[in-house]
Formats: structure tokens, C-alpha cells, sequence
């Protein structure tokens, strides 16, 4: 146990952790260049939040969430998503009497008790952004032009939408309804939680992953099937838009989400390769969520992206994230104990410059640490033993060309400066 870690965590280790940062990078270059700010959240929320925010009945409350009572007995759950919590903080923090909309952006990890396999952890991470205070159609299709765009700029091409609209307030008794009367018939061969799910959300059963299920869900009524024509008209807005920014889409009346809050538009960006068919990113509209969550009426709208997923994807369709790894630029080898003081301060002195340095920290021969700077790749070896020590001096070997100088001690600094400038 003391050497394992928990089932669906993940160790990012050094090599793959710049991968991360370059992802993490990227998002928030192109989150600012569309005007988000980005918002920092707690990692456990009061559990409240997640019942009324997520919804009662999703996967997400009804079987996935951590939770646990802390020593003063609240009843706490690490976060699942990053929506509810950004929506709390909104609220709390009274940013909604700063001008609208308010544009947030997010970057870090998630807490979902599901059945860990490819794409699929306990651990996850999200880059999530979302717009509160507008109704407008375009920004529906701004959200979704960010995420194309975010992935596009990381290499990723091909990408295609799948978009629907899921009704609002006006329209969704109806489809309740009509649900109600497609799997009235049909409930004995549906799964427990299906069955359950007649009585308190029958939106859910399109969703559910039990094979029987979906097929008996084939021909179920869609949502626009019953949408209203506010919600219609919205809808086809979204797809101008999005035909104006020139987003791959495909309409999907099939796709409903795993989340209760959802209102109008909602999305997914799907890819193969990772298990089955999965989604790499989902969001929508939740005009609806800010007033459940104790707010004035306000509209929303976002999407987050799973970031394991991406990068699954990014490996999958081989984009080339090498070139990330930043090597060190100097070594210094020291060849005799003496010199050890000289080569310590003066390896502390490059790295005040900005210029990255290792060094040997064993003693080791001469031959040992010159294979030690050809395994770091750096592009000077600097030498310092007795003799130069005695002389004042240092030799410096450029890798590329095995050319060797001696360099006054008191020039080093400079002389490496313009060197790496050469290199550059
Ligand atoms: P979600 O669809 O539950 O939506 O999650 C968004 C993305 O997170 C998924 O498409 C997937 O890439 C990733 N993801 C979810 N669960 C896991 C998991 N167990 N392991 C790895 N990756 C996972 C939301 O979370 C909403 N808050 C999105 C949103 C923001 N809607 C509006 N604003």
C-alpha cells in the first residue's frame, strides 16, 4: 500500500509533466486572448452545492462523488466539476455587480468515484471556462470557437462538434412527457436506475451506458422533437454562428449530457481511440443554474475539457509535443576536491543569470561526468580542476564542435553569455 497509489490516480512524472505545462499553457494564452480571466476555486466544496448545482439524479451525485464529513462534522465533497463551484464563487463574491458578462477560465483537478480505465480516472483534470450574464447566441458559438481554437492551436485537426439543443423550462414538460409515454411500455426490460429514473428525470435514460437501455432509447422522441420555438429559434442562431466562424458541426438530436443543469445548446467534442468513442470536451448552456444556486436569474454558459483525454489524444494522433523538454545549457565537471567551492558558487551565479546549470554532486572521475554532460545534452562542459584553479582560469568545451579555450575565471560569466547567445 505505502507504495501504491489510489485506484484511477495518476503520477505525472517528470518528462510528461511538460507536456502539461505546455497544454496548460496554451489554454491560458488562448482563454486571455478571448477575454477570460481565470478563477480559482476551492478543491472541496459543502456538499450541498454539488446536490443542487449537479443535480439530484446524475451519475455524478447519485454514485461518483467523494465525500466525507470533516472533524467539524460539515458534510464536504471534493469537487467533481468546476462549474457549481464557479457559479458559488460568482455569487459569493458578488461579481455579478461588476459589468457583464463575466468570462472565468479554469485549470486543475476533479474528484469523480468512477470505474477507472483508459481516459477514465478518479483524478482528472479540466480546462473549463464559462460566460455568466448573456443570452446572446454568439456567445454560445464563442465557447465552442474557444475550445476548436484551443485544440487546433495544439495540433489537433478534424475536430467535429456534435451539438444539439436540450430544451429550457417552457419545453421540457413536454419532452418529459413525451418520454414518459415512448417507455411506458418498454420499463420492465430498462435497468434499475432506469426505472428509477421514469419517476425523477426520464432526460437521463438517453444517457445511460447499460446496452439494453440504449437500444430500447433508440427511437425515443428527441428533445428538439418537442423544443419550443424560443429554443428553436436560439438553436438555429447558435449554428449560424458557428457557421460564420466556420466550426465543424454536426447536429446530434441525440446527445444529451450526464449533467442536470443543462438549458438550450449543449456539446461535446467527441474522439476515437480512447476505449470506445469519448469525449474530450462538454459543456452547454445552464440559464437556469445561477438562480437554483441561490442568485439572481443570470445565463450561462461553458464547457470543460479532460486534459488526460487530450493528451491521450494528442499521443494517439501524434502531435509532437517533444522539443518541450528544456535541458540544462552548462555542466561543470570538477576534477579535484578543491575546485568543489568554486564550482558550487559559480554554478549558483549562472542560474541567478538565467542560464541552467548542472553539475556533478558525487565526486565522480572526469570520464563519468563528461558522459553525465553528453546525457544532458548541455551545450558548454565547464572544467575546473587544480591546474586551473592555480592559473585563474577555466576550460570551457563547446559540445557541438569538442573545441576547448581556457577562459579567465573573472570572464566566464560574459564569455558563456555571448555564447549562448551564438547558440541561440
Ligand atoms: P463533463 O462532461 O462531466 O462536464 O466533463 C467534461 C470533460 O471532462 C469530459 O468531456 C471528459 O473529457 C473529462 N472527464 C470527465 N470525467 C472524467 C474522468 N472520470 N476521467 C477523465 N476525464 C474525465 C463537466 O464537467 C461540466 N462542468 C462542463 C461544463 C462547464 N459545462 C458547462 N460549463
Amino acid at each position: 500500500m505505502l507504495t501504491t497509489r489510489p485506484r484511477g490516480t495518476n503520477d505525472i512524472l517528470p518528462g510528461e509533466v511538460e507536456k502539461w505545462q505546455f497544454i496548460e499553457n496554451e489554454a491560458r494564452k488562448v482563454s486571455r486572448d478571448f477575454g477570460y480571466q481565470e478563477i480559482r476555486t476551492p478543491i472541496f466544496e459543502h456538499t450541498e452545492l454539488f446536490l443542487r448545482g449537479v443535480g439530484e439524479t446524475t451519475d455524478i451525485v447519485e454514485k461518483e462523488m467523494y465525500s466525507f464529513f470533516d472533524r467539524g462534522k460539515r458534510n464536504i465533497t471534493l469537487r467533481p466539476e468546476g462549474t457549481a463551484s464557479t457559479v458559488r464563487a460568482f455569487l459569493e463574491n458578488k461579481l455579478f455587480a461588476e459589468p457583464q458578462p463575466t468570462k472565468m477560465y479554469y485549470i486543475g483537478p476533479m474528484f469523480r468515484y468512477d470505474r477507472p480505465q483508459a481516459g477514465r480516472y478518479r483524478q482528472f483534470h479540466q480546462y473549463g471556462v464559462e460566460v455568466f450574464g448573456s443570452h446572446h447566441p454568439s456567445v454560445d458559438a464563442e465557447v465552442i470557437g474557444l475550445a476548436c481554437t484551443y485544440l487546433e492551436k495544439l495540433g489537433l485537426s478534424g475536430i467535429k462538434v456534435h451539438i444539439n439543443t436540450v430544451g429550457c423550462p417552457e419545453c421540457r414538460p413536454q419532452h418529459h412527457v413525451n418520454l414518459l409515454k415512448y417507455f411506458e411500455d418498454k420499463k420492465d426490460k430498462l435497468c434499475n436506475t432506469c426505472q428509477d429514473r421514469m419517476a425523477k428525470n426520464p432526460l437521463r435514460i438517453l444517457d445511460c451506458k447499460n446496452s439494453t437501455c440504449q437500444e430500447i432509447s433508440i427511437s425515443a422522441p428527441t428533445t428538439e422533437s418537442s423544443a419550443c420555438s424560443e429554443c428553436k429559434g436560439h438553436f438555429q442562431q447558435v449554428l449560424n454562428y458557428l457557421e460564420i466562424l466556420e466550426v465543424n458541426y454536426l447536429v446530434d438530436p441525440k446527445l444529451v449530457r450526464g449533467l442536470d443543469y443543462y438549458t438550450h445548446t449543449a456539446f461535446e467534442i467527441l474522439v476515437q481511440g480512447i476505449g470506445a468513442q469519448s469525449a474530450i470536451c462538454g459543456g452547454g448552456r445552464y440559464n437556469g443554474l445561477i438562480e437554483q444556486c441561490g442568485g439572481k436569474p443570470m445565463p450561462g454558459i461553458g464547457f470543460a475539457m479532460g486534459l488526460e483525454r487530450l493528451l491521450l489524444t494528442l499521443n494517439n494522433e501524434k502531435v509532437n509535443l517533444t522539443g518541450l523538454l528544456s535541458n540544462p545549457e552548462i555542466y561543470i565537471a570538477v576534477t579535484s576536491p578543491k575546485a568543489q567551492e568554486l564550482s558550487f558558487r559559480l554554478a549558483m551565479e549562472l542560474r541567478k543569470k538565467g542560464i541552467s546549470t548542472e553539475k556533478d554532486y558525487f565526486e565522480k572521475s572526469l570520464k563519468a561526468q563528461m558522459k553525465a554532460a553528453d546525457r544532458f545534452d548541455v551545450k558548454f562542459t565547464l572544467i575546473l580542476g587544480e591546474e586551473e584553479l592555480a592559473n585563474n582560469k577555466i576550460i570551457v568545451k563547446e559540445m557541438a564542435t569538442s573545441e576547448q579555450k581556457e577562459i579567465p575565471i573573472d570572464d566566464i560569466l560574459s564569455y558563456l553569455e555571448r555564447g549562448l547567445l551564438k547558440n541561440d
